[in-house]
């Protein structure tokens, strides 16, 4: 039998880029890539939409940048023969590496339609897992919280193990928490440790000594979500690519936010790919609080360079590369190219 998917590239050290809605769109998932991210997990994507709605190869939620090869598309849903055929075309469409059922969305569009309300009926999560399986032929796994409102997450993890999971992920919160409190990440090492497939830990890794206190936990592979945006480094680091003492200066953050905007701009067009990038920018630069208002409200490429050359010369880093990445000029010739 051929190696799946999973256990591959759990062969490989690193981190893995968790779904981010909103965030975890194409040009996310390449930065992350680029850095030795283990894979990268698409946005949520409506199975519903995917086979009774208008969409098609090209929906930006689904389709990969090009070359993309490590990135698995997680879908959310609660009806089996609609998740078998958006499983297909998700593979079809997207060349997803695997599929993943989304078990823990809590808002509201997912009620009642799959998200974490599955983790209140396991047993129909479990048909969902047993017919996206017999759909296709690569890895399916799952990404669950631990419970809707209490810890439940052995339980529900043993049934999708049964129901032929290649791995789990679980999210440290119950759904009723939203994304409050701590995760809990005793009850991950509870649940990996009741399963023998592989568990991804998530919650809270916003640094690699928390990532690498995480990886000690007993999981396969710890996810980063929300501690990445505005740091693709530390998949670099988690990976072994980048030296741990590497942290990247202003420079290398300006050169990486200006890439972050050319794949968005490229990806999304000017106008929309520069809106979405007003959220990101600022997570580029955590120590220049000051700069935040500016870098939220930026409109034209134009503005992006000046903005980001002011904020360079108020904070007197050097014009020096101690990376690989490409002048700042000419990351913004890219840009403008
Ligand atoms: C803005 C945002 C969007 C998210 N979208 C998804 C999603 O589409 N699918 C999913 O399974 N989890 C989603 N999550 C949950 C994350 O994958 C992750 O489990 C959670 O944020 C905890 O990890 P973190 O502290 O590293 O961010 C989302 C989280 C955030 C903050």
């Amino acid at each position: 039998m051929t190696q799946g998917f999973y256990a591959q590239r759990l062969s490989h050290p690193g981190a893995v880029l968790a779904p981010m809605a909103g965030y975890s769109d194409a040009p996310m998932r390449q930065l992350a890539a680029e850095q030795g991210a283990r894979w990268t997990v698409s946005e949520m994507i409506s199975a519903r939409g995917l086979v009774l709605g208008n969409e098609g190869p090209d929906l930006n939620l689904g389709r990969p940048y090009s070359g993309e090869t490590q990135r698995v598309v997680q879908l959310f849903g609660a009806e089996p023969d609609i998740l078998a055929e958006g499983a297909r075309r998700a593979l079809s469409w997207f060349g997803a590496a695997a599929i993943d059922l989304n078990m823990g969305c809590p808002v509201p569009k997912v009620k009642g339609r799959g998200g974490a309300c599955l983790l209140q009926t396991p047993e129909l999560a479990c048909t969902l897992i047993g017919a996206m399986r017999a759909a296709v032929d690569v890895d399916v796994s799952a990404k669950i919280r631990l419970g809707w409102d209490s810890m439940r997450a052995v339980e529900v993890a043993q049934g999708l193990e049964a129901a032929g999971a290649a791995l789990i992920t679980v999210h440290g919160r119950t759904s009723a928490q939203r994304y409050n409190g701590e995760a809990d990440w005793d009850a991950i090492a509870q649940v990996a440790a009741s399963v023998q497939i592989p568990v991804v830990g998530s919650g809270d890794v916003k640094t690699l000594d928390t990532l690498r206190q995480r990886q000690r936990s007993g999981v396969a592979a710890v996810m980063v979500g929300r501690g990445a945006v505005g740091n693709p480094w530390l998949f670099a680091q988690a990976a072994g690519l980048r030296a741990e003492t590497d942290v990247p200066n202003d420079f290398e953050r300006a050169a990486a936010a200006l890439r972050h905007v050319a794949l968005n701009t490229e990806w999304y067009g000017e106008r929309r790919g520069l809106i979405q990038m007003r959220k990101v920018l600022p997570q580029y630069f955590p120590h220049h609080p000051q700069w935040r208002e500016s870098l939220v409200s930026l409109d034209t490429l134009e503005d992006v360079q000046h903005t980001l050359e002011r904020l360079l010369a108020s904070s007197g880093t050097p014009p020096v590369t101690h990376t690989p990445a490409p002048s700042f000029a000419t990351r913004y010739d890219q840009v403008r190219s």
